[in-house]
């Protein structure tokens, strides 16, 4: 997970709740990226290790100045936090030793055991390096733009894919596989193009969409309710999809807390509210 004051409610939620469905707590170790240009480090360390005296995790820095040049603007500013593009970096930023990792978003909950999770199988195939739930009824045009589709040169890059959309706040990672294969340069290339002409609208989504589409190993979707925060526009209501829950991700604008904190919260939101470990609005001591 990365990790930063903006959501470090949402990340104690979601460790809590890991830890809390784990048949194995114990055996979990999590990983967390914090941005180098900020001096939350040790402050978020000491949090972390008052409220979970017993877990064991790491703090790695993201260098985040060298993405800050390759983002471009997207609908919504939130999107275009650097630390947001750290995903991106993950294989390099752990430690080579590491050889899969499950990526979480901060603004989401587990109801159930993260090691089912974790052992999804990616199969055979070196180059399947992601395992996340699909939703091949999703507008996948949506996602670029006009003049990435009517240029061939861009729009082949799916060709002999079926793409699907997937969300890119749960993912199971083969670091081995992705570093074997550089995959964080055929993102930035994308980056960089972007940079140039707009092919896309959102902030990390696409180019983990370009590279991976069409070639990642199905997770059940109970393991990503996603879109609990409503759109990326105005945070309305959402309901659940239909089927069972593993997990709850409040992905699109509005997050449980703020609208805990606004006495405005979704129905949903209550599910959210028992993980809630730092319900006054929190400062992190100098
Ligand atoms: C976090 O604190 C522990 C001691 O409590 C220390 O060993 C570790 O290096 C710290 N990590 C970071 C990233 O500050
Ligand atoms: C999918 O999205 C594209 C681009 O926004 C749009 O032109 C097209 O009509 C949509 N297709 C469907 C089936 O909604």
């Amino acid at each position: 997970m990365t990790l930063d004051t903006t959501y470090l409610r949402g990340s104690m939620a979601a460790i809590l709740s890991v830890l809390q469905h784990s048949s194995c707590p114990e055996n979990i170790i999590f990983h967390f990226v914090t941005a180098a240009s900020s001096s939350a480090a040790a402050p978020l360390n000491r949090t972390l290790s008052t409220s979970f005296p017993y877990l064991k995790f790491q703090i790695y820095p993201f260098r985040d100045g060298a993405v800050a040049g390759l983002i471009s603007t997207s609908i919504r500013s939130a999107l275009d936090c650097p630390l947001n593009y750290a995903r991106n970096y993950m294989p390099d930023l752990l430690p080579s030793c590491l050889r899969k990792v499950v990526y979480l978003d901060s603004d989401l909950v587990l109801v159930d055991d993260i090691a089912k999770l974790a052992a999804t199988p990616l199969g055979d195939d070196p180059n399947t390096v992601l395992a996340a739930p699909e939703y091949c009824n999703a507008n996948f045009s949506a996602y670029f733009t006009p003049s990435f589709w009517s240029n061939p040169s861009l729009s082949l890059t799916f060709a002999g894919r079926k793409p699907c959309y997937f969300n890119t706040g749960v993912m199971v990672i083969d670091l081995q596989r992705w570093r074997a294969g550089d995959y964080t340069a055929k993102i930035q290339d994308w980056m960089e193009l972007q940079k140039r002409m707009r092919i896309y609208e959102l902030g990390s989504l696409p180019p983990f969409l370009l590279v991976f589409a069409g070639n990642i190993a199905p997770v059940d979707h109970r393991w990503n309710q996603h879109g609990l925060g409503g759109d990326n526009f105005r945070g309305l209501c959402r309901d659940l999809h239909p089927g069972p829950v593993s997990l709850l991700h409040w992905s699109g604008k509005g997050k449980p807390w703020a609208r805990l904190d606004a006495n405005r919260p979704c129905p949903l939101d209550a599910l959210w509210a028992p993980y809630d470990l730092l319900q006054t609005p929190y400062a992190l001591e100098a």
